[in-house]
């Protein structure tokens, strides 16, 4: 029996067949008109690594075809069918993006090189015989990157969407605000980015809750991404069938938005773009004018962002300053509110309103719960699973990201010593893998509520791409699997035994990422 190839995430069913397919220069290249996307990138591909032109005209040898198939929709938008056999690799499914897919096992199917970015002579580009049929689990297998705590250069954008799209992921969750700093152009308050980009310095250390007696790095950092650049990402990211949720935080982690304008603040004394980490004090007021900006803000976040979901945040908003300002509390009294919760969750349903209105979905942390969750909202269950049980079972959906499983800030090993500075916790590699998104207390005829999982890479601890890859990879690669396949299908050992491979495509890809422990 040949052996089992190493792809990952593992597909559904596989079948290996003897023999193999081998690229030459005269391999044919047929694709569909609405295939045709993703089959440039397999030419392209070919040409950088192996020198090989695939054209629709070469005949007198093996071919590669990508097909278009109704009779598979059974197989959902994502699913598709793989079956290589020495004369012909064909490749079918319901719609681009299960094609997508396909060429990405089809990748994995090929030697590692496949991946370098430069032309790889001396090697024989043959992909075993085998049958695939494929499908992901959950709809959203997802990754969030905070750009926010540090600045991360567009050209890492474009290799982490790269990097989600490899292992199948289609959600990029982008957390461009917060309150060190707003990285978003928006035209029509350029202070946002005038002043909301920058701070003076940075704390050094790990931040224990104490202000007294820290120290700082006397160094400015900041960025911003321009709308030109965003549209690129959001362009880079549609090709490879990765959906863009924009983060824009209301009302708590906005201090360097009301550096920008102090109007929007609750206490009218200027604050600066914040040098620390930690929850702070400082939130959007809930004057009119305040709403008036945020639909200003969301107005040309939604001209950049076609998807559906749009992230309001929403978590670790105190409530100090909305007690303390008589206008908060007037507000209160008006709206017949009864606590600073129901204020934010009459906030959140403002806001919900207005994206509703303009054709979209508001999804956010899961503090959007307190006093009552907006209608079409949608969860992203952090501090556990609780909120995202209690949001699926009021028929709510829910994207499952618990700090205990998902959170690739925290700790690789137990040996702190012997890693980088990081926020806290201990997330081995092994927990992300045999993480269920799907938690026993909600009802199976609430469980279609799950939209799926995602991973969080906060950056507080974390400056720079390299510092970032060696914290999302390999507990990604487990992410995605845990994504992909039911419960029923994954396997530790078999995971393991196919992530050796698969580090060797990060490495030529050039991924820093952390070796595991156990290299066996
Ligand atoms: C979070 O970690 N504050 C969502």
């Amino acid at each position: 029996m040949p052996a089992y190839p190493p792809i990952l995430p593992r597909p559904r069913h596989l079948t290996p067949r003897e023999g193999q397919f081998t690229f030459t220069a005269q391999t044919a290249l047929l694709a569909d008109e609405a295939a045709e996307g993703v089959a440039a990138f397999l030419r392209d591909n070919l040409a950088r690594v192996a020198g090989i032109r695939l054209m629709p005209g070469n005949s007198s040898g093996n071919r590669v075809e990508f097909r278009l198939d109704e009779g598979l929709a059974a197989l959902g938008e994502e699913g598709y069918r793989l079956e290589v056999s020495p004369q012909r690799i064909l490749a079918r499914a319901p719609a681009p993006r299960g094609l997508f897919y396909a060429l990405q096992t089809l990748r994995q199917l090929l030697p590692v090189e496949i991946y370098s970015p430069t032309l790889q002579p001396g090697i024989e580009w043959c992909v075993p015989c085998v049958e695939i049929e494929d499908r992901p689990r959950f709809s959203w297998r997802g990754a969030m990157l905070d750009v926010a705590r540090h600045f991360m250069p567009l050209e890492f954008i474009f290799q982490w969407i790269d990097l989600l799209a490899l292992h199948k992921m289609n959600r990029f969750h982008w957390h461009l605000t917060d309150d060190q700093g707003w990285r978003i152009e928006i035209k029509k308050y350029p202070r946002l980015t005038e002043v909301g980009a920058w701070r003076k310095q940075t704390m050094v250390g790990h931040f224990d809750g104490q202000l007294e007696g820290l120290v700082f790095d006397g160094i400015p950092h900041g960025g911003f991404y321009t709308q030109e650049e965003i549209r690129r990402v959001v362009e880079y990211a549609r090709a490879r069938f990765v959906q863009v949720v924009p983060e824009i935080e209301m009302p708590g982690h906005s201090q360097a938005a009301i550096a920008a304008y102090p109007y929007l603040g609750n206490t009218g004394e200027a604050v600066e773009v914040s040098q620390v980490w930690g929850i702070h004090e400082h939130v959007f007021n809930v004057e009119e004018r305040t709403f008036q900006f945020l639909t200003d803000v969301l107005e040309e976040v939604l001209d950049l962002f076609p998807g559906a979901f749009i992230h309001v945040g929403g978590d670790e908003c105190p409530k100090k300053e909305w007690r303390e300002s008589p206008s908060a509390q007037a507000r209160m009294r008006e709206l017949g509110l009864k606590n600073e919760d129901e204020l934010q969750s009459w906030f959140i349903r403002r806001i919900d309103r207005f994206l509703t209105e303009q054709g979209r979905r508001l999804i956010g942390w899961d503090e959007i719960l307190e006093g009552g969750l907006a209608e079409n909202a949608a969860v992203m269950s952090w501090r556990g699973e609780e909120g995202g049980i209690a949001a699926a079972n009021a028929g709510h959906d829910v994207v499952m990201a618990p700090y205990t499983f998902t959170y690739l800030d925290y700790y690789q090993s137990e040996d702190r010593a012997r890693e980088p500075l990081a926020i806290g916790g201990y997330l081995p590699l092994e927990k992300v893998y045999l993480y269920d998104p799907l938690p026993a207390a909600i009802a199976p005829d609430q469980a279609h509520h799950v939209l799926g999982t995602q991973a969080q890479l906060w950056t507080e601890y974390i400056a720079t791409p390299q510092h970032c890859q060696y914290m999302a990879f390999p507990r990604l690669c487990a992410l995605a699997e845990t994504a992909w396949l039911p419960p029923e299908q994954k396997d530790l050992a078999d995971f393991k035994r196919r992530l050796r491979t698969h580090l060797r495509r990060l490495d030529v890809l050039g991924v820093a990422y952390r070796r595991p422990d156990d290299p066996d």
